[in-house]
């Protein structure tokens, strides 16, 4: 049968359909719906999957990365550095702040943040950098962090797409000063509706956090910093997600491996592929590049087989910004969002369903 999407998330969510109807029966009958004891107890095993102390639980995955900032100490006029390759998820989290994003070019190789760039984008007096483990892939934190040691600068990760993913034995998420990640429906850990974290080993981060997502409460009705808003988890996707953590491992492994596969069954002389260095990469998504990347896409839809566009503006490039970014200038992440596509790659896909997608792609004439 033909795929019909880029995911599946009925039969994802089918596989466990006992346990979250559990999860949210109990939810409904303890009468208590937002930041309770759910929401405690996935913080604290979400915070131990990650290596680390603390996880405040939070709406979304934008606004972890803003309360991450402001954690951090971001604010009005300060300078970010971040990617432009990324969806615009760290531009809304830094403009959200009154803060100021400085665009960096990625390299050609890992297509995440160039650790050459970042260090002369960090001369020119930034406040903190937006690391993005882009596609499931964790960046090279041993080097990021090294350059941004030196300018004395805070790095935010951005784990939206790399949940589970690690690199010497330490998870994304561990390696900042503070992360934010998603749990959009869709990623590798997905909740049934919005919810997000930002995880900390700093306690003065996560207390700052935990006021913030509450008003800048630190008690009922008090506001001990400011300035504050309302991002808090609620109770029923906190215990989906604690339904859902316990196969996160397993997930990543076969997303690995359907990337992998595709990796040794793609043989388009025109299609570039990634490479799948597991653990450290956790296939949210597979994308391929390739110069006509409108005309693979168009090729595969008239085949049954669907493919997306992950990013096709550069951030520095949204029509929202009109001339602000016009002198800014990154090639690569220029070149990448006009070539890359995402090819469907999710946990419930068979063997089968990959082997259809490469033969598609393979058959493409150019
Ligand atoms: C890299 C990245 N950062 C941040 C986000 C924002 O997450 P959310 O949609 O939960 O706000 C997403 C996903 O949407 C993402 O892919």
């Amino acid at each position: 049968m033909p795929l019909r999407a880029m995911n599946d998330l009925t039969a994802h969510n089918a596989s466990l359909a006992g346990e979250l109807s559990a999860a949210v029966t109990r939810v409904l009958d303890s009468g208590w719906y937002v930041l309770g004891r759910e929401v405690a107890a996935f913080e604290e095993a979400f915070a131990a999957h990650c290596g680390v102390p603390h996880a405040i639980g939070v709406g979304n995955g934008t606004d972890a990365l803003e309360l991450a900032l402001a954690g951090v100490g971001i604010g009005r006029g300060d300078r970010v550095a971040l990617v432009a390759n990324a969806g615009g998820y760290g531009t809304a989290a830094v403009r959200a702040l009154g803060a100021i994003p400085v665009y960096v070019d990625v390299s050609p190789e890992t297509w995440l943040l160039d650790p050459v760039a970042l260090d002369r984008a960090l001369s020119g007096g930034v406040g903190a950098v937006i690391v993005t483990h882009l596609y499931g892939r964790l960046a090279d934190m041993a080097a990021l962090s090294a350059v941004a040691a030196r300018h004395g600068v805070k790095i935010v990760e951005d784990c939206a797409q790399a949940h589970g993913a690690a690199r010497d034995g330490r998870r994304a998420g561990s390696f900042g000063a503070a992360a934010a990640f998603s749990f959009y429906p869709t990623k590798n850990l997905g909740a049934l509706g919005d919810a997000g974290v930002v995880v900390t080993a700093d306690p003065a981060v996560a207390e700052r956090v935990t006021r913030l997502r509450q008003y800048g409460w630190d008690r009922k009705y008090r506001m001990a910093t400011g300035p504050g808003r309302n991002s808090r988890l609620d109770e029923i996707q906190a215990a989906v997600l604690r339904v859902k953590l316990p196969h996160l491992d397993a997930w990543n492994a076969r997303r690995v491996a359907l990337a992998r596969r595709y990796t040794t069954s793609i043989t388009h002389p025109k299609v570039a592929l990634p490479v799948i260095e597991a653990p450290w990469h956790v296939a949210h998504l597979f994308v391929v590049r390739t110069a006509d990347r409108d005309g693979l896409a168009a090729h595969l839809r008239a085949h049954g087989v669907p493919s997306e566009t992950h990013y096709p503006i550069p951030d520095h490039r949204q029509p929202g910004f009109g001339d602000r970014f016009a002198d800014v200038s990154l090639p690569v992440t220029e070149q990448l969002c006009a070539e890359t596509l995402s090819l469907p790659c999710y946990p419930e896909m068979s063997d089968a369903d990959a082997d259809l997608v490469a033969t598609a792609v393979d058959r493409w004439e150019v």
